[in-house]
């Protein structure tokens, strides 16, 4: 049976079972079921801070909301899941910047390559309630919005054959991407072949020689093996791009009470920070198991990349909804360089 098949059936499956029930001292409770959808397996420190959403809504509603969480594309490549959260089939989807910008353009600004100066710069951009907040609400007429943020660290370059120390070297390879417009500019701006496909077949695309690499945070060579077979890992640092944890209208406007609603709230902002915790820890990690694997780590001057993004950075901010978030980032970064610069000195 084809993944997509199978997919579908399980969607038509759990689309039955919005309200389950459980047994309480021999008495049948009904129970109200919130379904998660995820592409990371169960190391991954998404899945763990997931589990300890669901302990919090299952604690604090007293078993009334039964959290399900489907890990490892389960429900299919996060694209479709977010089409499900979208019909109410599935209520929460963690969803990569890639998949959402095909919702609404806002997203595709924080996608942009570089736009972030540091990791202190692209976190206090995502605790910035002015600039996320109609981020998150932008897509409330699709049937989706954004809850709160997961670190997925910095995106790099990783190849099979060899080493990328300057965009010239990516002339002609054939590098995986997210289905998302942006990155495929990215790519063609830099000399590649982009290559969409959905973040569960890289392996075998990568094993296949379908393609010559890809780029991805270190977890990807460990969580999903792509360092058994890509063996150089090129620091070119093209992207910090979160995760965002969206939910489904009907879960949030009919499905939940206003204080359930609430409480999924509140575990979301308590999953946020479980995992940013965790994030930098996984990474070096991850970062280690790779080398033991044989996988090499190359630091190339960003420069000659980041210049190759000026054109893009220009088509990006002649839309104006989209240039009024760009502003604001680079605003925040400027402020962020300033406070740095002044505490230097003194
Ligand atoms: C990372 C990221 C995911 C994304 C995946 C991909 O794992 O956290 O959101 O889907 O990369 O490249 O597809």
């Amino acid at each position: 049976m084809g993944k997509r098949i199978a997919t579908l059936l399980l969607a038509a499956t759990i689309g039955f079972s919005a309200i389950g029930c459980s047994k309480i001292d021999g008495a049948e409770k009904k129970v109200k079921v919130i379904r998660v959808a995820h592409g990371q397996n169960e190391e991954h420190p998404q899945h763990k801070a997931m589990l300890e959403f669901e302990k919090y809504v299952e604690e604090k509603t007293n078993g009334d909301i039964d959290v399900q969480i489907f890990p490892n594309e389960l429900l299919g490549a996060t694209a479709q899941a977010v089409e499900l959260a979208q019909t109410g089939a599935v209520d929460l989807v963690i969803g990569g910047l890639g998949t959402l910008e095909a919702f609404n353009s806002s997203y595709t600004v924080l996608n942009l390559p570089y736009i972030m100066d540091s990791t202190e710069h692209y976190h206090e951009v995502m605790n910035d309630e002015d600039i996320m907040g109609t981020v998150y609400e932008s897509t409330r007429q699709s049937g989706f919005v954004g809850l709160t943020w997961f670190d997925a660290g910095v995106r790099n370059i990783y190849t099979t054959k060899k080493p990328i120390m300057e965009p010239d070297d990516l002339k002609g390879l054939k590098i995986r991407v997210q289905t998302s417009p942006t990155n495929v500019k990215m790519l063609q701006a830099l000399g590649a072949s982009p290559t969409p496909m959905s973040f569960g077949e890289v392996y075998t695309g990568l094993q296949q020689n379908v393609i010559d690499g890809a780029e991805n945070n270190e977890l990807a060579l460990i969580n999903n093996k792509h360092g058994e077979v890509a063996k150089h890992y090129s620091y070119n640092m093209h992207a910090m791009l979160p995760d965002i944890l969206i939910a489904s209208t009907s879960l949030l406007d009919d499905k939940l009470t206003e204080e359930e609603a609430q409480i999924v709230m509140e575990a979301a902002d308590y999953a946020n920070k479980f995992e940013v915790e965790l994030w930098e820890d996984a990474a070096a990690e991850a970062k280690a198991k790779a080398e033991e694997m044989g996988v090499q780590f190359y630091y190339p001057d960003i420069k000659p990349f980041q210049d190759k993004m000026k054109d893009l950075h220009a088509e990006y901010t002649k839309d104006k909804d989209m240039k009024a978030v760009y502003d604001k980032i680079r605003a925040k970064g400027d402020e962020i360089l300033a406070r740095n610069a002044n505490t230097d000195k003194e």
